[in-house]
């Protein structure tokens, strides 16, 4: 039933500020596979690590220890830029993923022409302008008419729709949400949710989503991961996946909080016991 495996993460660790009273270990030896076309969202309580894990995948820092391999490849001394060129992200915030004074066209231009080189000052070909026109009115924000005017002047969720577009342009092996409808008004943010599905599934792509909302990452079709603590604590997939609901993963939640109270209390007794 599983397809081949695209992304293998083998027991990767990050530990911030390692030996420090702000010492957080926001990676505690992570194992996961991913099937190439699937797609899974990831969810966890603030600061369970997340982003933390995405933000590994993408190469933001060095690994204490573990692999990252991406379609057979170990990408795991990869440089982010290197990654970029396979790896496509949109983050929570609208702004991060564009450039506001450059036109809509212009921002298009550098994701249909990532890794290729300094091509930038090449001028857009009538082919190139006609495949933006074309992607971009299947977005059906009417921004095809507009695609020589500043980025900076559209609404977040305008941006946010063409920050996705631009992040999946060129297919690439592994597409990256971080919570990317998490900061536009519910309208807009159930657009860019619907926009997100229909270009998945047109495109074929293999997908880590980070969601705030357990209905969201209910709904959706695939996998569900639970992380707590820089682990991942809970995997529904197939059948399981088929059966859980919002308040079932509300109780997983629950259960992982009160094992980690038991464990605090039983430490802080046997702490007490031996002083
Ligand atoms: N660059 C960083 N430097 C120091 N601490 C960090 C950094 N990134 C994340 N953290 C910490 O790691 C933990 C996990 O963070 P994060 O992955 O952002 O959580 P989530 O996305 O699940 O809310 C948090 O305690 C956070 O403060
Ligand atoms: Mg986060």
């Amino acid at each position: 039933m599983e397809g081949p495996v695209m992304l293998e993460i083998k027991n990767i660790s990050k530990t911030f500020a390692p030996k420090t009273v702000n010492e957080v270990r926001a990676l505690q030896q992570v194992s996961l596979q991913i099937s190439k076309g699937s797609f899974t969202g990831v969810i966890g309580t603030n600061g369970s690590g997340k982003s933390t894990l995405l933000n590994a995948i993408a190469g933001n820092f060095e690994l204490d220890r573990g692999s990252v391999v991406l379609d057979g490849q170990n990408i795991t001394r990869w440089p982010e830029f290197k990654r970029a060129k396979l790896i496509g992200r949109v983050f929570q915030n609208p702004f991060a993923g564009s450039a506001a004074g450059m036109s809509i066209a212009e921002n298009i231009v550098m994701a249909m022409r990532r890794g290729r080189g300094w091509s930038l000052r090449t001028a857009v070909t009538s082919s190139e302008r006609r495949e933006m026109a074309e992607k971009v009115h299947s977005l059906k924000m009417g921004l095809e008419d507009r695609l020589d005017n500043p980025i900076g002047n559209l609404s977040g969720g305008q941006r946010q729709a063409l920050t996705l577009l631009m992040a999946t342009w060129l297919k690439p092996k592994l597409l990256l949400l971080d919570e990317h409808t998490a900061a536009l008004d519910p309208k807009s943010a159930a657009k860019v949710a619907e926009l997100t599905s229909k270009i998945i599934a047109e495109e074929k792509l293999t997908a880590l989503m980070v969601t705030h909302s357990m209905q969201q990452a209910v709904d959706l079709p695939g996998r569900i991961i639970m992380m707590h603590r820089g682990q991942v604590v809970e995997d529904f997939r197939d059948e399981m996946k088929q059966r859980v609901r919002v308040p079932d993963l509300i109780r997983v939640f629950e259960r992982v909080q009160k094992m980690e109270l038991f464990d605090q209390s039983v430490a802080e007794m046997l702490e007490q016991q031996y002083v």
